[in-house]
């Protein structure tokens, strides 16, 4: 049985009938439907367009198939096209005849942009607090390894020693903003678009603003041609969500990295790595992997939601419904990134001696010596050229820089002498670094302490 087609002469094929439906994505947007219709019900009893009997058989109804639903029972079914006639025609089946009233001054384009708005406002909420969680997870672990140094790398070579809680701390600062990029477009989300109609809003008298304020909506949509084919909060969640994606990536390709042999600075727990088939000595990150794996079907949702926009002309077109699924699951992709992510910054072990003996390696103290010079009156390019030239007779005479004598030193720059040796002190080093954002132990401790007051106040 094919709904809506008493205008036509024919059903549609059933190879149609699949075609146009959006049932199988809708499944995740049925509590968020049922939401925007009991709202809507509220409404036409306040309008008097339905009388308080008639709102409380539609009420009841609705919430018997909320629950129907929440307890998994409530399944579409794509004859009935998406999820505003299947939950029609079951309501039908619960209540009787009150349930034509439902659809009364709606079209399912503006109840559709409605579900999505309530859907990803609602999957919002629950990023920005996996993100909370992951930040959380990064400055414990920060706390809990403050004195560790670890060599700092630019170009994946050694460049200078810093803390790994400086390298946590910087990651808290990443999913700060986008923690801050996912409130920026909740603000364009928050805009309740029921009462458009399907696209010219109605002649009946509705009070879209009643229920626009029943479902916690900050604004109320301008234009009723908007209303409907505005699915720019979806693209903007998604791109907050690709970022979001990106920086997981980095963090995971981080930690991909400093979990082999070569590096070894940190170690997984059992519970987070799997092991080989054929090798019975493989240990490998790959929910790391799959961290960084998951990203680009996540930025290829992005990309599809802005192609499929770029061609429609004003007013809405069933290409929106190619929105949805890419949303919805990038909602739930993104969340298990994160729960994974937090998991394992939670349960790494540094490995600290590896570390500090990594970042003890003397050249990576080339730039305090410089420093060391230019504290001594010499003019920083000065400075940079001599220890340049110290950094390449020390390699042709394959001898460590901590090691030449102060007679090779003074051959390139007459300021530098005994206390020079003083340099190649790798926690020295870092804790010399105390200027703003910098470093140093006190700096980064402070700056984990207000990350923390931070997440507090989230
Ligand atoms: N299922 C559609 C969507 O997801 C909504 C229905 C609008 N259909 C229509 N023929 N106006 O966008």
């Amino acid at each position: 049985m094919k709904v809506l087609r008493k205008a036509f002469k024919q059903q549609l094929s059933d190879v149609v009938t699949e075609f146009v439906a959006s049932a199988k994505a809708d499944q995740a947007i049925v509590e968020a439907d049922i939401n925007g219709s009991l709202a809507h019900v509220e409404m036409l009893k306040k309008s008097g367009l339905v009388t308080p009997a008639q709102a409380e058989n539609l009420q009841t109804g609705l919430n018997a198939l909320k629950e129907k639903y929440l307890k998994g029972l409530f399944i579409l079914d794509a004859q009935y096209e998406d999820v505003h006639m299947n939950v029609e025609s079951k309501l039908a089946e619960l209540i009787g005849a009150d349930a034509k009233l439902l659809h009364t001054a709606r079209s399912r384009n503006d109840q559709v942009a409605l579900d999505m708005r309530l859907f990803i406002l609602d999957k919002t909420a629950d990023i920005e607090a996996l993100i909370a969680d992951l930040q959380n997870a990064l400055i414990q672990t920060g706390v809990q390894n403050i004195d560790v140094v670890m060599p700092g790398y630019t170009h994946l070579q050694r460049a200078q020693p810093l803390l790994f809680a400086h390298v946590m701390h910087s990651y808290v600062e990443v999913f700060n903003r986008d923690k801050g990029r996912f409130g920026d477009s909740n603000k364009r989300t928050s805009v309740s678009p029921l009462g458009a109609g399907a696209l010219v809003g109605s002649g009946l008298a509705i009070m879209p603003e009643v229920t626009a304020a029943a479902l916690d909506f900050d604004h109320l949509f301008g234009n009723s041609i908007d209303a409907v084919s505005d699915r720019d909060f979806i693209a903007e969640f998604l791109f907050a969500a690709s970022l979001t994606s990106v920086h997981l990536s980095q963090l995971a390709e981080t930690l991909i990295i400093w979990c082999t042999k070569e590096f070894g600075f940190i170690q997984f727990p059992d519970d987070l790595t799997t092991t080989s088939s054929l090798m019975p000595q493989k240990k490998n990150p790959d929910p790391m992997e799959l961290v960084r794996g998951k990203t680009g079907a996540i930025v290829g949702e992005l990309v599809n939601v802005l192609i499929t926009l770029k061609g429609l002309p004003v007013g809405y077109n069933r290409d929106l419904q190619e929105t949805k699924p890419g949303a919805i699951k990038v909602s739930d992709e993104l969340a298990a990134c994160l729960k994974v992510m937090t998991l394992a910054i939670k349960g790494l072990k540094v490995m600290s001696v590896n570390t500090l003996e990594a970042a003890s390696d003397p050249e990576l103290f080339a730039t305090d010596l410089v420093e060391y010079l230019v504290t001594k009156g010499v003019a920083f390019r000065a400075a940079h050229d001599a220890v340049a030239c110290v950094v390449q007779y020390a390699r042709d005479n394959y001898t460590p820089l901590s090691q030449l004598p102060i007679s090779d030193y003074k051959k390139y720059a007459a300021e530098f002498d005994d206390t020079v040796y003083k340099v190649f002190d790798a926690v020295n080093s870092v804790n010399s670094k105390t200027s703003h954002g910098g470093t140093a132990t006190q700096q980064v401790s402070d700056a984990l302490k207000r990350a923390l007051l931070d997440l507090a106040v989230f």
